[in-house]
């Protein structure tokens, strides 16, 4: 592991490995050190999905202010450093004031930012729909510092990907759209809270308190369960989300609510009901700390997501399982094969990606995600049938491989589960697409098996009779491209449950399936589908 100070040894290192592999990724977890659970498992993270991963720790003065406590920050660059190292993190990023900020200030030293060299900086103006609310109110300044620093360090990594927690569910908003509106090309990963048994959210500025006061702090997250709680037994209104919060909070009157609030988890705009989604957040002061926490209210139906290899009948498997529990289907397969009709129907050079992000852009897709009468059509032309032709098969991983693709698709796919109800299947709906399902599963089956069951496929529907070697060799190259292709390679979820249907029958499957809905989430609802 290497630990830089100055950004002049850090470009010239990352430069140094760009230049031996022009495509590697690297990935960011900006941090201002005190390092804990929280920080770690965006570290593993980015450990996980990256070449080189990056963590800067930086005690940023901008984002505090003049009565806050910067001088009191926890600061243990030694510690940081064994926990980093030990996490298999390449580069530690720990620049002083100076050096971030390029004023000749008390060198080395990150206590001394006066507010005039402040005001002499650049500074990035978050929206102030975004940034007057929630912890803004009580912080002036703080969320502009914040986008400040991170567009300074985004420029400064360059980063495929930065990892942020949602406990700061605010600042990730406003990352999000920073980045949104700068069009920076990086991959912006949300990482779930991590919590102390008690419930307490990690945080550094937990280190302030005694063991009484977090135990006593852990009612913030017991509130804003009761909450969800209400919400999910059908009462989707604010006032009840947020009185609930209050009085359990009042429960443990050492705990003091700054705020509860509920808002657009995008936008930030005060809900007075959740349509989708809600950010439930709220702020308290416990002894000398100042604690946030938050919950997303979800108001969707159940979304199952079905990721895994080529040919491990996930069409025939996803598509009757969405009858049977009643939801629709999303087959993003036929997505990117559509895409790859196209490119071939318009003589598109699969392999010039500008070439495909411009037929990206003039491309639309009508589909019924109805499981009983499935149809894809791209540009008004009905290719259901055609994308399942030999020579789109053979050309469609190497489309899904774009990027310009795939952000497209995900977006579509994105938007066509933003109610829920739905079962998807493809390579990253679990990891990438959907990666809050309720439901996770990884269809698999042996090499051998698939390229049997293909060659029964294609005997079948009078498309050809190849070779069972033959087609063991290309579906085995396919996972392969499908499992080291740079963005979104197939990869099962840490929490997907694995199926491999060797032996089994489709409807054996299907009842797993089932079992696994009923178990996780409970009975499927009356269909509005099945039976058309
Ligand atoms: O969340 C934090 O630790 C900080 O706000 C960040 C993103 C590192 C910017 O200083």
């Amino acid at each position: 592991m290497r630990l830089f100070t100055s950004i002049a040894a850090l470009r010239c290192y990352l430069n140094l490995q760009k230049s031996a592999a022009p495509d590697v990724e690297v990935g960011l977890v900006p941090t201002m050190g005190a390092l804990h659970a929280g920080h770690l498992s965006l570290i593993r993270r980015a450990r996980q999905e990256n070449a080189i991963a990056v963590v800067s720790i930086f005690v940023n003065p901008l984002q505090f202010g003049p009565t806050e406590d910067f001088q009191d920050y926890p600061r243990n660059l030694e510690q940081d450093r064994l926990l980093c190292e030990r996490a298999g993190v390449d580069v530690i990023f720990a620049p002083a004031a100076g050096e971030m900020f390029g004023q000749a200030i008390d060198a080395g030293s990150q206590l001394a930012v006066a507010p005039i060299q402040a005001a002499s900086l650049t500074q990035v103006v978050p929206p102030p729909t975004m940034t007057a609310v929630l912890c803004g109110k009580s912080r002036p300044g703080h969320f502009q510092g914040v986008a400040t620093i991170v567009l300074k360090l985004l420029n400064i990594v360059q980063p495929t990907r930065a990892y942020f927690g949602q406990k700061d569910a605010q600042q990730l908003a406003i990352i999000r759209k920073l980045v949104a509106d700068f069009n920076w090309p990086v991959g912006i990963v949300p990482c779930s809270i991590v919590r102390e048994d008690s419930g307490l959210a990690m945080s550094s500025r937990n280190q302030y308190l005694t063991a009484e006061q977090k135990q006593q702090a852990s009612v913030l997250y017991r509130a804003l369960q009761q909450a969800e709680q209400a919400f999910k037994s059908g009462d989707r209104a604010a006032a009840t989300a947020l009185a609930t919060v209050k009085a359990a909070a009042a429960q443990v009157p050492e705990v003091q609510i700054e705020y509860a609030e509920l808002v657009d988890p995008d936008t930030l705009t005060r809900l007075e009901t959740v349509e989708t989604a809600g950010l439930l957040a709220v702020a308290a002061r416990v002894g000398p700390a100042r604690l946030i926490d938050n919950i997303i209210l979800k108001n969707r139906r159940p979304i199952v997501a079905i990721d895994g290899p080529a040919g491990a009948g996930k069409s025939t498997v996803t598509r009757q399982a969405a009858r049977a529990l009643g939801l629709s289907y999303l087959d993003t397969g036929a997505m990117y094969r559509a895409l790859t009709w196209r490119a071939l129907a318009t003589n598109t050079p699969i392999s010039d990606a500008p070439a495909i992000a411009e037929l990206v852009n003039s491309s639309y897709l009508e589909y019924n995600l109805d499981p009983a009468s499935f149809m894809m059509k791209i540009n008004g032309e009905d290719v259901t049938e055609a994308i399942r032709s030999l020579a789109v098969t053979a050309r469609v991983s190497e489309i899904a491989a774009h990027l310009a693709v795939r952000q497209f698709m995900v977006k579509q796919q994105q938007q066509c589960g933003k109610l829920g109800g739905i079962v998807a299947e493809g390579r990253d709906i679990g990891t990438n697409v959907f990666p809050d399902a309720e439901l996770k599963i990884f269809l698999t089956a042996s090499v051998r098996e698939r390229a049997r069951r293909r060659q029964l496929e294609l005997k079948d529907t009078g498309r050809g009779d190849i070779g069972l070697a033959q087609l063991e060799q290309d579906i085995a190259l396919r996972d392969e491209k499908d499992s080291t292709r740079k963005i979104a390679p197939l990869r099962k979820a840490d929490d997907a449950v694995e199926i491999s249907t060797d032996g089994l029958s489709i409807s054996e499957v299907i009842d797993r399936i089932i079992a696994l809905y009923k178990e996780r989430i409970g009975a499927p609802s009356a269909s509005p589908i099945a039976g058309n």
